[in-house]
């Protein structure tokens, strides 16, 4: 009697327990953000940093140097030295003023191989490419280019200029090829109809072909007053007030504008060994395209009398 009362109280008991479960409280409040992490480590540049040797170099001496390098204005001795053949004193011999070797302004020209024994072959290169898709360093090995062919060859081929040139001058050249190249649409358009220069021997005799080439819009980007102005300081006193007072290859100075402005450019830039006009005479393409704006015209620049 007494066990069955105590069963039936725990029945009781368990029962009494068992009511439904209340609803689900409301979320609690976000929690407070982490503090920062730490900063990781610093990424390297691509490709590296510039070199110093780089960085210190002069772009303009550069420039004299792809001109003529062994001049004493481009850093050299003044001596190309007995044994180096003359088709190597000159980069832009093989590479052109404006660097686009056989494709640019001198499709029309060429050496040995159109039996022009006196020039190189110009090269199929283009440098100005070359110069942004390289790291400088890889530049200044192609400069190099050791072993290449020895500088005392009749060759083409890029010549080994590693006991020709300072390595402070092939830094020049590097730095020049980066930074100080103008584009030459900012100062003129060319236009090469036809293939570069080759000799055609399927016919008898053997001809040599050459394209047209045909400059415009010299100097159209630029303001002609401006350079009038930069003329009268920079260059009259040794061109005279209209560019006729010396000779150059039988061009004033505005006829060389008119008729080679792949080349004119250069000579404002990075001088003429020899003639007193030194490096660095106009280093701004704004200051060149106004230059030729105001040297393209004949009346006030006119050829020779
Ligand atoms: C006699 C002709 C000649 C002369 C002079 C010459 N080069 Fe070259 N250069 C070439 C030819 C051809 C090539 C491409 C084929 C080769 O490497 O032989 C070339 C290749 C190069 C290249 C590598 C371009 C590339 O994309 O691979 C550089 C840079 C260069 N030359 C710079 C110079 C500089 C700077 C000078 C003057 C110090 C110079 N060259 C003088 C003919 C010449
Ligand atoms: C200190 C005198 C002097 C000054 C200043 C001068 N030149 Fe010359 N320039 C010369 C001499 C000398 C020649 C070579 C003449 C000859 O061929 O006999 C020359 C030649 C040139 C040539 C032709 C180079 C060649 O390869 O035949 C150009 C282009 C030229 N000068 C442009 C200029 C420009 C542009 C200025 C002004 C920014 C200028 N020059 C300032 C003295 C000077």
């Amino acid at each position: 009697m007494k066990r069955l009362l105590f069963l039936g109280m725990l029945v009781f008991a368990i029962g009494a327990c068992e009511g439904d479960q209340g609803p689900t409280g409301p979320t609690g409040a976000d929690g407070q953000d982490g503090a920062a992490g730490n900063d990781g480590a610093d990424g390297q540049d691509f490709p590296g940093p510039l070199p110093d040797e780089y960085i210190n170099a002069d772009g303009i001496l550069g420039g004299a140097a792809y001109s003529k390098w062994y001049t004493t204005d481009a850093g050299g001795t003044g001596d190309a030295g007995a044994t180096v053949s003359a088709d190597f004193f000159r980069c832009k011999a093989c590479h052109a003023w404006d660097g686009l070797g056989n494709t640019g302004s001198y499709a029309d020209r060429t050496g040995q191989s159109t039996l022009t024994d006196t020039r190189p072959d110009v090269s199929s290169v283009n440098l100005r490419s070359s110069a942004v898709s390289y790291t400088v360093d890889a530049l200044f090995d192609l400069v190099v280019h050791s072993p290449g062919r020895t500088i005392d060859a009749m060759d083409n081929t890029h010549p080994d200029y590693s006991t020709e040139l300072t390595v402070g001058q092939v830094w020049n050249l590097v730095k020049f090829m980066r930074e100080e190249w103008v584009e030459p649409g900012l100062l003129y358009d060319l236009e090469v109809s036809g293939t570069a220069m080759y000799v055609d021997y399927s016919v008898g005799p053997p001809v040599v072909v050459s394209p047209t080439l045909t400059y415009s819009n010299i100097g159209a980007l630029g303001n002609a007053a401006d350079g009038d102005a930069s003329y009268a300081t920079k260059c009259a006193a040794c061109h005279g007030a209209d560019g006729t007072t010396l000779d150059i290859g039988g061009r004033s100075l505005g006829l060389f504008v008119r008729e080679k402005p792949n080349e004119a450019w250069f000579k404002a830039k990075f001088g003429e060994a020899g003639t007193g006009m030194d490096p660095g005479l106009v280093t701004t393409t704004t200051e060149l395209q106004d230059l030729y704006a105001a040297l393209v015209d004949e009346t006030n620049y006119p050829p020779l009398p």
